[in-house]
């Protein structure tokens, strides 16, 4: 089966790619790498350097002729989304509908397309699909059109899809910059023997994720959860404070850390509920936080 992975050399795209290649699957990434990096990339993985903006990726597509499409790539930086909302929008919804005309010229069969929930939600704890969502972000809203733009186009062109909404996802090859990070930039810190900031005083609660757990929600998602958006995440409730308290007794490296007020538009909570996964695809998280972030860890030490 052929497959196609766009944001396959970033963060949670590479994971993929690595699990794809387990299983045997022919596999195409697409990827400008504007955040990405091709070492992520396990050997003997086809790359094609191309924005998903490009005309030439209906080319592309029909010459591979996909049967799964897996969408990551995106404009993934809340702030910068913010300072520049257009090219957050051309790149987030112009893309996605551009991935879509790939598919319909190519015959592919389904889309597995990422979204969020931090960025949909709110100030929020346990979060269902069912809340209307009410992003505060242009990153957010670009997100939630690219899923409308799915659906509609699959409503007319027959093509199947499950929508992901992840919670915060950490894990190997996660880059510390931009605010998502924040495993990332707690462990390159403490590695540097740098002074970590805990913004809203580490008060804040967030929903961590292994991607691990994201990566086989997508594969699963390749036979199940047809027509689905589905909430990835743990429903654990965690301050940054407990995780950076946590992130020092396994890295085994203690620094004061600096507590700051909230940023503007910062969310104070957000978990998010994923019992409809677990029905619709039989997912659920193997990995606790302190398993998770282990395994993080010692990819962190022997590659950063
Ligand atoms: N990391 C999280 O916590 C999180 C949470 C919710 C949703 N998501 C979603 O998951 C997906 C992957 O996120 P990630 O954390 O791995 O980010 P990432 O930045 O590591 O990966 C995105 C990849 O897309 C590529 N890309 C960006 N713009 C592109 C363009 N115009 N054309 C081609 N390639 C382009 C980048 O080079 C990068 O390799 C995104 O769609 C994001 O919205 C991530």
């Amino acid at each position: 089966m052929r497959v196609v992975v766009t944001g396959g050399a970033g963060f949670i795209g590479s994971n993929l790619v690595h699990e794809l290649k387990n299983r045997g699957f022919e596999i195409l990434v697409i990827d400008n790498l504007s955040n990405g990096n091709p070492e992520n990339l396990p050997e003997n993985v086809e790359m094609v350097k191309m924005d998903i903006r490009d005309r030439g990726l209906i080319d592309v597509f029909k010459d591979f002729k996909p049967h799964v499409v897996f969408h990551l790539a995106a404009h993934i930086d809340v702030r910068k989304s913010l300072e520049n909302p257009v090219y957050d929008f051309d790149v987030n919804v112009n893309g996605t509908i551009n991935i879509i005309k790939g598919m319909i010229a190519s015959g592919a069969e389904k889309i597995i397309y990422s979204s969020t929930g931090g960025a949909l939600y709110g100030d929020r704890t346990g979060s269902t699909e069912e809340i209307i969502p009410e992003p505060i972000s242009p990153y957010g809203a670009s997100k939630l059109a690219g899923e409308f733009y799915i659906k509609i186009f699959s409503l007319w062109k027959g093509f199947r899809y499950t929508i992901l909404r992840y919670a915060n996802v950490y894990g190997p090859r996660q880059s510390s910059s931009g605010e998502a990070g924040v495993v990332a930039i707690f462990m390159e810190n403490l590695l540097n023997g740098r002074v970590p900031v805990l913004y809203g005083y580490g008060k804040m609660i967030r929903d961590y994720v292994y991607v691990r757990d994201v990566v086989s929600a997508n594969v699963l998602s390749m036979d199940r959860g047809d027509g689905e958006t589905l909430n990835i995440g743990t429903g654990i409730e965690t301050s940054v404070s407990e995780l950076y308290e946590l992130v020092q007794r396994i890295t085994g490296i203690y620094i004061q850390p600096e507590l700051k007020e909230a940023r503007p538009g910062e969310l104070k909570v957000s978990t998010l509920n994923s019992d409809r996964a677990r029905e619709k695809l039989g997912w659920q998280p193997e990995y606790s936080l302190e398993k998770g972030l282990k395994e993080t860890w010692e990819w962190f030490r022997e590659n950063r």
